[in-house]
């Protein structure tokens, strides 16, 4: 971006005229983006956060959001100025308690220059007051705010924080999360994690949420609307918080009969992954109209849309498997999602074979023979898909079929191995692609780099030599039970 490019003469006359020490000529700004080639925009450069603070109030019929973050952040390079990404109109910035001056620049930059610059390795406070009609705002064209007929939510990925909090817009800048929120009473505020207290004054109604493990900016979610909070434990002692617009109508029993099992499926599924990672599990389900469901940390939103068909377990399990593979082990860059997909997919493979309705077997090899060699979706290579196919059928069934090849290729043993010890080699980290390939490699004791490349890189239809335990071609195949279940957990058309 032009603003960044500073010629160093320019910086050397600046700190002249500004009388700022001779060294502080080191002091730049800070990137306007983390640097993941998919989004260039996304998260910023130079700081990295631990803790967001966000207190908020919330007026469902103006659809007015007024809020204060206070961010807790640590600079990596010495700083003269930095940006948060964000979309409300703010009123006030302190760094540190000093006012800071800032401005909103292209898309969602909001470009703040503290008093004085800030050297690498400072701890810093950002506290940023703001306030704005979240659906009226947008960058690139579009807004992921979704207004309910009782009030709104934020859920949506790659990218919702910009619509309700200021953040370093990245996976791969995890932080824990307090979120207070004052809704008109008789109004339910839904966030991620522990429900630490809920109070009552002036006709307002303050609900405190914490997310006291580090969590991935598009995992963070606020609905604000009239819910039925339900609350219950798992078998294994999870503590389970669900909430239910009152507005579902005819979805309702459904939805229920669904995210109802959250806690049994978490179980099931800690059998395959290790024990659950979070503190709180459950899922919400807002009156909207969107049709995808995601994996909101510890907290899954769902679309009524979901169960419009009856129950569907299945999206409960595939939101819940990212609960390990996505939100505890996050990606590095946006390329590495066939690390969220695939692995959510395969979950839903196994919870396939567990109902008896079609086997992991079954499941990969309608993947593999349904879609000819000069089928289109061979073309998308589910290890770096590229940003406009990262919601591909591709990345999500030939995600998993790939699983399913190195299942094929490793063996049971070893397969389960690296199932259940990823999320604890990396956990509430972050991790790419690479780094699951040669973890695969280590436990398994076997090459895979032809595997994961026929799989994951290559825009082909992988060979039979890639595909050993698959049925081959022109085998007759009746579609699994559950194909259409698993199919409609997919991402599905954006907004
Ligand atoms: N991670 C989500 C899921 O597979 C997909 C979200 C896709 N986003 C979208 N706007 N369609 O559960
Ligand atoms: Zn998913």
């Amino acid at each position: 971006m032009h603003r960044r490019i500073i010629a160093p003469g320019a910086l050397a006359a600046a700190s002249l005229l500004l009388a700022i020490p001779a060294s502080a000529a080191s002091y730049s700004p800070g990137a306007p983006g983390i640097g993941d080639p998919y989004y260039p925009y996304y998260g910023n450069g130079g700081y990295d956060v631990s803790h967001y603070g966000l207190r908020l109030r919330y007026q469902p019929k103006t659809d007015e959001l007024q809020g204060t973050a206070t961010i807790k952040a640590r600079t990596t390079q010495d700083l003269s100025s930095f940006d948060l990404d964000f979309l409300l109109d703010v009123s006030e910035v302190r760094v540190n308690g000093v006012k800071a001056s800032f401005t909103h620049a292209e898309q969602h930059e909001l470009v703040i220059t503290p008093k004085r610059p800030l050297a690498k390795g400072t701890p810093i406070t950002v506290e940023v007051r703001y306030s704005g009609v979240p659906s009226t705002k947008s960058a690139y064209g579009f807004t992921t705010w979704h207004r309910t007929p009782d009030g709104a939510v934020a859920a949506d990925e790659p990218e919702s924080a910009w619509w309700w909090f200021p953040s370093n817009d990245h996976p791969s800048d995890k932080a824990t999360y307090d979120v207070s929120v004052s809704v008109p009473k008789g109004t339910q505020a839904i966030s991620n994690g522990a429900l630490r207290s809920v109070s009552s004054k002036r006709g307002w109604t303050e609900y405190s949420w914490r997310q006291d493990r580090p969590q991935a900016t598009y995992l963070a979610t606020l609905a604000l609307g009239r819910f039925d909070i339900t609350t219950s434990r798992s078998g294994r002692g999870v503590p389970v918080i669900n909430a239910y617009s009152t507005d579902l109508g005819a979805n309702d029993a459904a939805a229920r009969a669904s995210v109802e099992r959250t806690g049994e499926i978490v179980d099931w599924l800690s059998n395959y992954f290790g024990p659950y990672p979070f503190a709180t599990a459950g899922g919400y389900v807002p009156n909207t109209t969107t049709g995808y469901a995601l994996e909101t940390q510890t907290r899954v939103y769902y679309s009524p849309k979901q169960f419009a068909k009856g129950a569907n377990p299945s999206v409960v399990v595939h939101e819940l498997a990212h609960q390990w593979y996505g939100d505890d082990v996050s990606l590095k860059g946006w390329k590495d999602i066939w690390l969220n997909e695939g692995f959510a997919t395969y979950a839903q493979w196994l919870w396939s074979e567990h109902e008896g309705q079609g086997t992991t077997r079954q499941l990969a090899d309608q993947v593999y023979s349904a879609h000819p060699a000069d089928d289109p979706f061979w073309k998308v290579a589910p290890g770096d898909p590229g940003p406009d196919d990262q919601f591909d059928d591709a990345v999500y069934d030939r995600g998993a079929a790939a699983i399913q090849a190195l299942r094929d290729r490793v063996g049971d043993h070893a397969f389960f191995r690296i199932l259940k010890g990823w999320p604890k080699a990396h956990a509430y980290g972050n991790a790419s692609v690479a780094d699951f390939e040669k973890y695969a490699e280590q436990i398994s004791g076997k090459p895979l780099a032809g595997l994961f490349d026929a799989w994951l890189y290559q825009p082909v239809k992988p060979a039979a030599s890639a595909a050993r335990g698959f049925a081959a071609a022109g085998t007759p195949l009746a579609q699994p039970k559950s194909w259409k279940a698993v199919e409609a957990a997919h991402g599905g058309p954006n907004r």
